[in-house]
Order: structure tokens, then C-alpha cells, then sequence
């Protein structure tokens, strides 16, 4: 039998991430969104354009959840993006009520699922759903490290004239101004960045990165970005699906590692059948840590914002 994956919120993010499953063969998708008949129309183009590449994935649309059960992951992409001016952190009250409500449901229904939370503020959001959830830590889960390292990796290989493929690239910390890119922890073809970019190029780089989504935000206009992200999503779900133990930056449920204990952080992770597999603990220098701490506590911040 295929493997089932939900996607609730049939937006930007949402639908990309629904062709882009459907289009790896390797799961049927069902789109939920509380618009009326736009979660159909999109399942049912995104299913017509099956024949054309060959996949044969099942896409259902719909407002409601009957058709979510027995979801092997689910992904919450429900909620406000947002606009010039505005941060992620602004969007805080709206989308708390959204996804208390479509956490909710989903687990009902699919309590075996592996939640990955995409809306902002990310890691506040991944709280919530956890907490909401009263699933394990080990299969609720948030991204924002693999698209944040995506724009560190782009920038990098621009930079340096070199394939995408060939850097490696780490980003911890909260999905936010404060996240930590890792020069000293990255590398081209195995040679450590700093060895090849001077300090002020990669402090350059770095920023860039922390600013990536507002760079988008502010050339679209109205939305925010989409691509990068939905491919990011696309990753851990195969790494899931495909129990491929893939290590990349996730927003997880830390008990003590890195210093940090009882909220979600970006930090890496394996990723397997099981979810979160493993957190990997790097040796941090004491600048990286302190960032990572100042990152962490943003997040604690937020979390207290939505009294949970
Ligand atoms: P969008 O506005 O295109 O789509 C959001 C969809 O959610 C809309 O279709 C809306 O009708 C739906 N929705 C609202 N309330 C709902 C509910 N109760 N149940 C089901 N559906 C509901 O926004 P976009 O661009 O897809 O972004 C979605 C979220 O993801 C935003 O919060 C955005 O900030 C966040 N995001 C996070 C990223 C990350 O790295 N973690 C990257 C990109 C976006
Ligand atoms: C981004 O970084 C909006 O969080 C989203 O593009």
C-alpha cells in the first residue's frame, strides 16, 4: 500500500509541497484547506498532470479531515504568511489559533502520524503542535534548518563558482533574525569554508542567510517564499519515507542537548521511519554556543507569548 501523506493548508507552500510529493510516486497526498473547493481544484490539476510525468499517485482535495486518516506524516503549512514589514514573530495570534485547531484534528485521526510543521514562527508553532498533540518527541518536528542551510549553500556556491552539490553547510538555532549560520562547521568538497572565503565575505554570506526570507518577502511583494521551502519539506519527508537516516538542521524537542532543555530548536537530526532518530551534538566553540543560547531564548520568549 502507498504511504499517505496530508498537507493541511493548500497555499503557496502547501500545494508546491502537495505536487512535489505526488510527483516522487512514492505517496498518494490529500490537500486540506478551509477555502471552499480550492483544495479540490488544485488536488485534481496537480493529479491531472500525472499522466504527463508518469507518476500515479492518488491527490485528493477537501475542507474537512475524513480523508486525512491514517496519515503516515502530515504537514501544517495552515496559517498567515507574511508581508514587507512584518516578521515572523508578528504572526503569532492568528496562526496559534489555526494550528491548535488543525493539530486537533489531524491527531484524531492519524495518531500514529509524523507532524512537520512549516508556519511561523516556526519553532513557537512546533511547540504548540507538540503540545497540543500529546505525541511523542520523536515524531513531531519543524523546518526551517534545511531551507535556511538551502540559501547558506546557495550564496556559498555562488560565491566560490562551485556546485551546490559540492557545499555542505549548517545553520542552528530558531527559524529567525537570531539563527546561528556555521562557517567554521561548513565546507566545500570537504575543505572547511574559512579556509577558502575571508572572514568579511562569509560574515557577509551569513547575514544574507539570517535575512533570506525577508530578501523574498520584500521582492514579492505580498507572500512569502515557497520553492525553497516546499523542496526543504520534500527532503524530510524522504528522508522519512525512505528511512534514509539523512542528518539535517529540524526544529526538535530538546532535553538538554546543546544546553537546552524543554522547547524546540533548529539543531541536526537524523531523520528516519521513526521520525527524529537521533540528535547530533557537535562541540560548539563558546561564541557558537552563547548565539545558539541568545537564539534558543527568542523562541522561550515566544513560546511564553502563547502561555503554554
Ligand atoms: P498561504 O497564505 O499561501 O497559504 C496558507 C493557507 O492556509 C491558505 O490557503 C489558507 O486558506 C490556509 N488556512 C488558513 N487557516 C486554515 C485552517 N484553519 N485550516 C486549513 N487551512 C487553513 O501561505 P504560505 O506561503 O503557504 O505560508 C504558510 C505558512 O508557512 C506561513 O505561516 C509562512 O510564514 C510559513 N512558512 C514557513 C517557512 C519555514 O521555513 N518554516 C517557509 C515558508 C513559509
Ligand atoms: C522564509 O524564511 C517565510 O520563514 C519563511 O522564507
Amino acid at each position: 500500500m502507498r504511504s499517505k501523506v496530508t498537507v493541511v493548508g493548500a497555499g503557496n507552500v502547501g500545494a508546491t509541497l502537495g505536487q512535489r510529493v505526488a510527483e516522487r510516486d512514492y505517496a498518494d497526498v490529500v490537500l486540506v484547506d478551509v477555502i471552499p473547493d480550492m483544495p479540490q481544484g488544485k488536488a485534481l490539476d496537480i493529479l491531472e498532470a500525472g499522466p504527463v510525468l508518469g507518476y500515479d499517485s492518488l491527490v485528493i482535495g477537501t475542507n474537512g479531515y475524513e480523508e486525512t486518516a491514517d496519515s503516515d506524516i502530515v504537514v501544517i503549512t495552515s496559517g498567515i504568511a507574511r508581508k514587507p514589514g512584518m516578521s515572523r514573530d508578528d504572526l503569532i495570534r492568528t496562526n496559534q489559533g489555526i494550528v491548535t485547531q488543525v493539530t486537533r484534528e489531524i491527531v484524531r485521526r492519524s495518531p500514529n502520524t509524523i507532524l512537520i510543521c512549516v508556519t511561523n514562527p516556526l519553532d513557537a508553532m512546533v511547540q504548540l503542535a507538540y503540545s497540543v498533540s500529546g505525541l511523542p518527541k520523536q515524531r513531531v518536528l519543524g523546518m526551517a534548518g534545511v531551507l535556511d542551510t538551502a540559501r547558506f549553500r546557495t550564496f556559498i556556491a555562488q560565491a566560490l563558482g562551485v556546485s551546490v552539490r559540492d557545499v555542505q553547510a549548517f545553520v542552528l538555532g530558531g527559524h529567525g533574525d537570531t539563527m546561528v549560520p556555521l562557517s567554521r562547521l561548513s565546507s566545500v568538497a570537504g575543505v572547511p569554508l574559512p579556509k577558502l572565503l575571508s572572514a568579511e565575505k562569509l560574515a557577509e554570506i551569513e547575514q544574507r542567510t539570517a535575512n533570506g526570507g525577508a530578501e523574498i518577502v520584500n521582492l514579492l511583494k505580498q507572500g512569502s517564499a515557497y520553492y525553497a521551502p516546499s523542496a526543504s519539506v520534500l527532503q524530510m519527508i524522504d528522508a522519512i519515507l525512505l528511512d534514509k537516516r539523512m542528518i539535517m538542521p529540524c526544529s526538535v524537542y530538546l532535553e538538554g542537548e546543546y544546553g537546552i532543555s524543554g522547547l524546540f530548536v533548529g539543531v541536526p537530526a537524523k531523520l528516519g521511519a521513526r521520525g527524529v532518530e537521533e540528535i547530533i551534538q557537535f562541540e560548539l566553540l563558546p561564541e557558537e554556543r552563547a548565539a545558539l543560547q541568545r537564539s534558543a531564548d527568542t523562541v522561550k520568549e515566544l513560546v511564553g507569548v502563547m502561555g503554554i
